[in-house]
């Protein structure tokens, strides 16, 4: 789950029995007693995308890009069959930022075995942190994520929202085509429309599904980020034409009152959602937010287990007898990169030095850190699961070592991943 400090319960330890039902009041506590089951089927399949431009050959879920949203309520058993009808191509599912239990993860080769053209697998866990997720195929993510194999995952919290207006977007660009999706319905080239109630509380949930980062700007209304990669803000403070960059993978929950004008969220300075047009309101052009300062600080964690440094670089390695480029941790390219080895209940400070020229969004599965320090500079403390180390910076960040089990770390600029800038991080 999210880190907690001060606190080393073990999040998501579920076991089976509970997800059936079994002693459930044994177990104690009232979230354990009789929840609610989601089901939900997932096939992989090809699909055409129509966009303006022309139509794209892709691979879905259900025939649709984005997959389906999974929506479910904080507390619910979420059970999730895959199937594959995709010719050629395995796949699994992997819940991005959802700190699942170790095995539910959907990475081939580590937690489970990729699933075949004609195979199934079920995943289950339990949605207990609210938040906006996302979901991917793990295997050939490089050429799989980008050609369509993802969806959104939202977890509503038990209590009710403020915001009456709740939508979901995904910035998404198959090949040079930038796209948005609201509510997962079919993504649109040009602008999206969105129609809401003048005065309504409203609530954006921005997923960027790229391996590129995105500078996100709303203009027209003040705004709020109320939610980072799933988790609240706390003290999130006002923000007028104030732009965002979101890194890729992340998640932003924006908040705002919508205003008797229109609203116009731009990303990578294109207008992507028009609110109440006809009229579009300037482009937000105001400086980049540093989300690492953002919000209210909280207490560091007081001390730490174990220091870690992770050195993020390039370089030209033989590979069949060819130069070939390597992203490499530490020297080294998966899948010659030291397993970092944590124990139950550890808080790890881990150092991220980028040497190299390329910006690389670290996303260590089954786990948030919170953000310590950014080039030496405090942070407020944000839980993310991926945050964008850009050239010559050094983030600072720890890890509560609190979801025991085998886990992928990677950069989420998947062409990176692929060429080595993954490792896996281990329980002893
Ligand atoms: Cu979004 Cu290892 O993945
Ligand atoms: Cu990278």
């Amino acid at each position: 789950g999210h880190p907690h400090f001060g606190d080393h319960a073990p999040a998501q330890g579920i076991s089976v029995d509970l997800l059936h039902g079994a002693s459930a009041a044994a177990a104690g506590g009232p979230s354990r007693a009789k929840p609610r089951v989601r089901r939900f089927t997932l096939t992989a399949q090809p699909a055409t995308v129509r966009l303006a431009s022309g139509p794209i050959d892709a691979w879905s879920f259900n025939g649709q890009v984005p997959g389906p949203v999974l929506r479910v309520r904080q507390g619910d058993l979420v059970e999730v069959t895959l199937r594959n009808r995709l010719p050629g191509q395995s796949v699994t599912v992997h819940w991005h930022g959802y700190d699942v239990p170790s095995g539910e993860d959907g990475v081939p080769g580590v937690t489970q075995n990729a699933v075949a053209p004609g195979q199934t697998h079920v995943y289950r866990f339990r949605a207990e942190d609210a938040g906006t997720y996302w979901y991917h195929s793990h295997q050939n993510s490089s050429v799989a994520v980008p050609r369509g194999l993802f969806g959104l995952l939202v977890v509503d919290p038990a209590a009710p929202l403020p915001e009456s207006e709740d939508h979901v977007l995904a910035l998404h660009t198959f090949g040079t085509r930038p796209t948005l999706s609201v509510d997962g319905a079919a993504p649109v080239e040009g602008l999206a429309r969105l129609a809401l109630p003048p005065g309504a509380r409203t609530r954006l949930r921005v997923v960027n599904t790229d391996t590129r980062p995105v500078v996100l700007g709303l203009g027209g209304a003040p705004y709020r980020i109320a939610a980072v990669d799933g988790g609240d803000v706390p003290g999130a403070t006002d923000l007028d034409g104030d732009r965002l960059h979101l890194a890729a993978g992340g998640r932003y929950d924006l908040t705002f009152t919508v205003p008797s004008g229109p609203v116009l969220l731009t990303a990578g300075d294109r207008p992507a959602l028009l609110v109440n047009g006809p009229a579009t309101p300037p482009a937000a052009a105001g400086p980049i937010v540093d989300i690492t300062r953002y919000g209210a600080a909280t207490a560091p964690p007081a001390r730490f287990d174990q220091e870690v440094t992770w050195v993020l670089d390039k370089t030209l390695a033989m590979a069949d007898g060819l130069p070939r480029l390597a992203q490499t941790v530490n020297g080294k390219a998966w899948p010659n990169i030291p397993t970092p080895v944590v124990r139950q209940g550890q808080t790890v400070r881990i150092r991220v030095v980028n040497r190299g020229t390329d910006t690389h969004p670290m996303h260590p599965h089954g786990h948030h850190v919170r953000i310590l320090s950014r080039n030496g500079v405090p942070a407020t403390g944000l839980a993310m699961d991926t945050f964008d180390v850009a050239p010559g910076e050094v983030w600072e960040v720890a890890l509560v070592a609190d979801n025991p089990g085998m886990w992928m770390s990677h950069c989420h600029d998947l062409a990176h991943a692929a060429q080595g800038m993954e490792f896996h991080l281990a329980y002893e």
